[in-house]
This record gives C-alpha cells, structure tokens and sequence, in this order.
C-alpha cells in the first residue's frame, strides 16, 4: 500500500512541478528523495515511508510555486487528505515541509528526526555542479544578472529582503548556497556536501579570475 502511496505522489508531483525552470522541476525532486533515501541508509534512522513522501512532496506548498502561501498549503492539504493515510502520518508530513524551508537562514530547531533527512536532501541539491546550475537557472528566471561589482552581498536579512531584495545569482552563493554545508544535520550528508563544497569553490575562485582578466595572465605563466 505504501509503494502505491510513493507512485501516486510522483504522478501528483510530475503533473504539478514537471516542466518548473526555477530549479524545481521533478528531477529535482527526484534527487532530492534519492539523496534522503541514501542518507536514511546510511544513518539507519528515522521512517524511510515517511522521508521519501516527505521529500517527493517538498516543494508542493512553496510560496514561489504557487499564487500564494495559503495556495500552496490547500494544494498539500488536498492532496494528503486523497490519500489513505492516517492523520499522524499526515501531520508528520506536513510538519516535515514547513520546517525545512531556508527562509534566509532562520535555525529552528526541526521537528523529527525525518526533518533533518529531508532538509539535507534538498540542501545538498543547492551546492555542488548542480546546485551551480540551479542558482543561475533560478537567477535567470527572475531576471537577476549573472554579477554585478556594485551590488554587495547582504550579511544579515529578513525573510522578506531575502525574496525580494536586489541580488546576483554569484552573490547567492555567498547569502546562501556556501553556508549550507556548515549547516547540514547529518554525518553522511556532511561526507556527501565536501566534493560539492570544493567544486563550488573552484567554480568562484575561476570565475573572479576571468571576471578580473587574472585567469589568461595565469594561464600564460
Ligand atoms: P529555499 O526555498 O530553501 O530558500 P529555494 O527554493 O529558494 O530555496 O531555492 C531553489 C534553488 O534556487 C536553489 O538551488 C537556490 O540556490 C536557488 N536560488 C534561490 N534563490 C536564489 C537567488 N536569489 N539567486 C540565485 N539562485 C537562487
Ligand atoms: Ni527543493
């Protein structure tokens, strides 16, 4: 029955997010569940139904995705309420998705230890090679440019400043996309983020160098 569950969420989520090109279209999804499944495996803790539900319905109620807030939240709802789950199982979701949310970098303490999963999941997808090409998809999308020197990045914001505020996707990875690493839950997660972390890194260190016309005299030394 649960094996039922899982295929009609990944029906529901492909119909809702499939063709996304803010980075969250279903491969997204999917790599964040595949990454939950693999950290469960490793740490051996928590209710994997539950994490790869909670991961497959992630970014079902995101404020981004959807006309508004509340929006988002009924479409979860409804969805849940279609399936032949009990309400503890379905509270546990819904708490799982509100919580994990980055929202500017608030640190609340996570529900479960599901929570945890989940959210590494989905943080882990935001650095590394893809994690790169999500910020600019994303960037892209809302028409913010690729850099600009002028704009600096923004140490401290609000959840409002840090949605609507002017930014660049390259000052992203400064607000965001390098801090995720220090702040994963789990010990497997944090072994998966170091190759992430590193390509990330090399990826800035490079794109300054062409940015400032140090790489070519680099190269020729
Ligand atoms: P969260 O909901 O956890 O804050 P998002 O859903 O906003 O994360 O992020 C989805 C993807 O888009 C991530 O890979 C993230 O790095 C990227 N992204 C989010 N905001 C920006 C931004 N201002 N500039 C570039 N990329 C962004
Ligand atoms: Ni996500």
């Amino acid at each position: 029955m649960n094996i039922d569950i899982i295929k009609q969420a990944e029906e529901f989520v492909r119909t809702e997010l499939g063709e996304d090109a803010t980075g969250h279209d279903w491969f997204h999804v999917d790599r964040v569940r595949q990454n939950a499944l693999f950290i469960y495996n490793k740490e051996r803790t928590g209710n994997p139904f539950i994490i790869e539900l909670a991961a497959l319905l992630h970014d079902i109620p995101d404020e981004k995705l959807n006309e508004s807030a509340a929006k988002g939240e009924e479409k979860l709802e409804s969805f849940l309420q279609s399936l032949p789950l009990d309400t503890v199982a379905k509270n546990a979701i819904k708490d799982i998705i509100d919580s994990i949310s980055f929202k500017g970098g608030q640190t609340d303490e996570l529900p479960s230890i599901e929570a945890k999963i989940v959210q590494d999941a989905d943080r882990l997808d935001a650095i590394g090679a893809i994690g790169i090409a999500r910020a600019f998809a994303y960037g892209g999308k809302k028409g913010q440019q690729i850099y600009h020197p002028a704009i600096q990045v923004r140490e401290v914001m609000t959840r409002e400043e840090y949605r609507k505020g002017k930014s660049t996707s390259i000052n992203h990875f400064y607000e965001k996309l390098l801090k995720l690493t220090s702040l994963l839950n789990t010990e497997t997660a944090r072994k998966m983020a170091e190759s992430r972390q590193k390509i990330v890194i090399t990826f800035l260190d490079q794109f300054f160098q062409e940015w400032n016309g140090t790489h070519n005299e680099n190269a020729h030394s």
